[in-house]
């Protein structure tokens, strides 16, 4: 059985622990190696890409892989070829595919069809990689004794419900530990997400809560996360979206909310004094820069997961 990361409810609890660990040793002894020597991952960008890109590229180079960065412009995709003779031909070239897609059932349609791994880099619905350096990024920040103590967090989401909010809430069902959400009326993830993430939370004692009051939703929050309120495609939206959501700006009023220890996540890119005050996003309790770098150890963790 080939082993895909499209939703991170695909990894058992008890390998979200693992991957965490493995990047945690990547991160502390960071050195180049062979481990993946001779394999290739192929990655497919269907929106833009910062850290998704670098540190997957990054990651396979500095265990001995090569990648190749495939803009799905410039692929035949983009001319009508199906997502299915996509996956079958790439999967005779490369050991792995990354993909970053608009619609989340392309991804899936293309793990289907595919006999290599299938990695979500992001979709319209998830972004299980994002999530799971967060949760590296908040062991570290609150200085948790061990892993599991991440059962304890209590994160608030404040801002629009996306793709991230999605992947916390089924990370927060996973690991059975309580997310409070806050967005405005309409703007609320999607109603399938917040049964799965129910259902979950059944098996793991984790609780999703939904607050409309963003000060409510921060009281007692260890971890205080937003993105942006206009996701990648959602950009016509944008000045109608700003009006909506300015009185769910994470900025310092909001934070004093929130336990004095709180660190403050964003997945970036970040829109400075939008979602996030540009004196909190580079605040003294911000911590973005290292969820940033801590995708480069997981995406390690993933590739080898994946891999080996
Ligand atoms: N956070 C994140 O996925 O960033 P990129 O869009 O730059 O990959
Ligand atoms: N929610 C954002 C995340 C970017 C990393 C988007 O989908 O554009």
């Amino acid at each position: 059985m080939k082993k895909d990361l499209l939703s991170i409810a695909d990894l058992p609890e008890a390998d979200v622990y693992q991957l965490l660990e493995e990047a945690r040793r990547r991160k502390t002894d960071r050195r180049f190696t062979r481990e993946l020597e001779g394999r290739t991952m192929g990655m497919i960008f269907q929106k833009p890409s910062t850290r998704t890109s670098v540190s997957f590229a990054v990651a396979i180079a500095e265990l001995g892989g090569v990648s190749l960065s495939m803009n799905a412009q410039d692929l035949q995709m983009k001319r009508g070829e199906s997502v299915s003779d996509t996956a079958r031909v790439l999967s005779r070239y490369v050991s792995v595919i990354m993909i970053r897609a608009n619609k989340h059932s392309d991804v899936e349609e293309l793990a289907r069809y595919a006999t290599v791994p299938v990695i979500n880099g992001l979709t319209d619905k998830e972004h299980p990689c994002q999530v799971l350096s967060d949760l590296l990024t908040a062991f570290e920040s609150l200085r948790l004794a061990k892993l599991k103590d991440l059962k304890g967090l209590r994160v608030a989401y404040v801002g629009d419900g996306n793709n991230v909010a999605q992947s916390w809430m089924l990370a927060a069902g996973l690991l059975g530990f309580q997310l409070v959400i806050s967005c405005p009326e309409g703007y609320d993830p999607e109603k399938e997400y917040v049964r799965k993430a129910s259902s979950l939370c059944e098996k793991s004692g984790g609780q999703v809560v939904f607050e409309r009051n963003p000060h409510a939703a921060v009281a007692d929050a260890s971890v205080i996360y937003t993105d942006v309120w206009a996701s990648m495609g959602k950009e016509d939206e944008s000045a109608h979206r700003k009006q909506v959501f300015m009185p769910y700006q994470v900025n310092e009023a909001l934070l004093r909310r929130a336990r004095g220890n709180a660190v403050v996540m964003h997945c970036l890119p970040a829109h400075r004094d939008e979602e996030i005050a540009g004196s909190v996003l580079d605040g003294p309790q911000s911590v973005v820069f290292d969820q940033a770098e801590n995708r480069l150890h997981v995406q390690k963790a993933v590739l080898l997961n994946c891999l080996k």
